[in-house]
């Protein structure tokens, strides 16, 4: 009993004290706060600065390394102009996918170009480029790369590159460098470009035709007696000059039947059509056609000379992309009466 009644009283001093203590606290602060309410502000900003400024600079690089990780480029025109064997001219417009609220700028740097194949990049880069100084603004800018003249800096990687642009329907390959990134008062920082684009490509020539075939009767052994119009759309944005090249027609029966030139071939977007003048061997030719009159051929690229050079890498790649084609032998015979 004596213990119980002793716990309400403390209990009830207890409530009074705290209900009697807190109007004073409340006026007290009231006044503290009215007098010194500078000072707390004052305080407030200079934490609140400190904290900013820590996670800018600490954070920045990685704010910065993870807006160009996330960058994407897209291709809308690329061009390999006037090869040699060591060198290309390359062309190429591409457009900046920026997720990133910042508009950075990008120091120009040298990239190395990769050629990615299965999503494994090859150990060696094919070449490198001088990317210009890129304002990166969100959501889309523009990079462009104007008859750039670069050195082959491995010559496999780049036989290999033109023989999956020549078979594949698509294409990845990855642009990798070390650039400094400016954003207004913000401090530079280094960050590591590496991005990989996926595009289409030539497709293996899928629809190529020769058409409007005429056989010259009366051309002389040797000379060109068959010419007609090799056609081939080309679905990606890629521009290739290849120069002369020389395609070789084979049928099962007869082996080699004869051959083709193309003079001046510059692949580009779209439809293609190009004069083509074959020597074909008639003899072999006939004896290679089927009861209905048409001959299966097959056609390889053979010889791609560029200002009297071999072209090895395109020559490889041409060769390694064999198309068949029905060719109706009876009506190129009525056609050319
Ligand atoms: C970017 O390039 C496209 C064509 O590829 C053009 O239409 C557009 O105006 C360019 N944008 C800028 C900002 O230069
Ligand atoms: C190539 O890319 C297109 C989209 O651009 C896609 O539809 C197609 O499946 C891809 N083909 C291959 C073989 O990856
Ligand atoms: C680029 O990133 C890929 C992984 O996405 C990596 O395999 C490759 O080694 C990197 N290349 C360079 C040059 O940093
Ligand atoms: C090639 O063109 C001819 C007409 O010139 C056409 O009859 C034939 O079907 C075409 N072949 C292919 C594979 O497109
Ligand atoms: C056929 O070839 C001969 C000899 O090369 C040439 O004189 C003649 O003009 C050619 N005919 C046609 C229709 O091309
Ligand atoms: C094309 O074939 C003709 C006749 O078979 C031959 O004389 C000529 O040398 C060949 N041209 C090439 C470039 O192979
Ligand atoms: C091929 O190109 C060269 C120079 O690039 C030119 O002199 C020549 O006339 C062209 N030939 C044809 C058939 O277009
Ligand atoms: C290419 O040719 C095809 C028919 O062969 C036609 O349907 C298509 O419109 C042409 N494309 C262009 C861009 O001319
Ligand atoms: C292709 O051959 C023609 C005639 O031989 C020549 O005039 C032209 O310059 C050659 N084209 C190239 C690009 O080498």
């Amino acid at each position: 009993m004596a213990h119980g009644s002793d716990k309400t009283i403390r209990a009830e001093q207890i409530e009074q004290v705290e209900v009697t203590s807190w109007p004073g606290f409340g006026q007290k602060a009231k006044r503290h706060f009215t007098r010194w309410w500078w000072l707390h502000v004052l305080v407030f900003c200079v934490c609140f600065l400190i904290t900013t400024l820590c996670l800018i600079y600490i954070g920045m690089p990685k704010i910065a390394q993870s807006g160009v990780d996330g960058s994407t480029m897209e291709f809308t025109d690329l061009q390999f102009l006037d090869p040699a064997p060591g060198f290309l001219t390359i062309t190429q417009n591409a457009v900046l996918h920026s997720s990133s609220i910042f508009t950075p700028t990008l120091d120009p740097f040298k990239a190395s170009l990769y050629l990615v194949t299965n999503d494994i990049f090859e150990p060696i880069p094919v070449t490198s480029l001088a990317i210009p100084r890129a304002h990166v603004l969100h959501p889309t800018s523009n990079i462009s790369i104007v008859g750039q003249r670069v050195a082959i800096a491995d010559l496999g990687q780049l036989t290999d590159f033109a023989t999956q642009v020549l078979t594949l329907e698509n294409v990845t390959t990855a642009l990798t460098g070390k650039t400094k990134l400016h954003e207004g008062y913000l401090p530079v920082v280094d960050v590591h470009y590496n991005s990989s684009t996926t595009y289409q490509t030539l497709n293996g020539l899928k629809g190529f035709n020769i058409t409007e075939v005429k056989l010259n009767l009366t051309a002389p052994d040797g000379e060109p007696n068959l010419h007609g119009s090799i056609y081939f759309p080309n679905p990606s944005v890629l521009t290739v000059a290849l120069g002369n090249v020389t395609l070789s027609l084979a049928t099962k029966v007869s082996g080699v039947v004869g051959n083709a030139t193309l003079l001046n071939l510059t692949i580009t977007p779209g439809n293609n059509t190009f004069p083509m003048a074959a020597t074909l061997d008639q003899a072999k030719a006939l004896a290679s056609t089927d009861a209905n009159g048409f001959m299966d051929v097959s056609i390889t690229g053979t010889s791609v000379i560029y200002n009297g050079q071999h072209i090895t890498y395109y020559e490889k790649a041409l060769a390694s992309n064999v198309l068949s084609l029905k060719l109706n032998v009876r009506q190129i015979l009525a056609d050319s009466e």
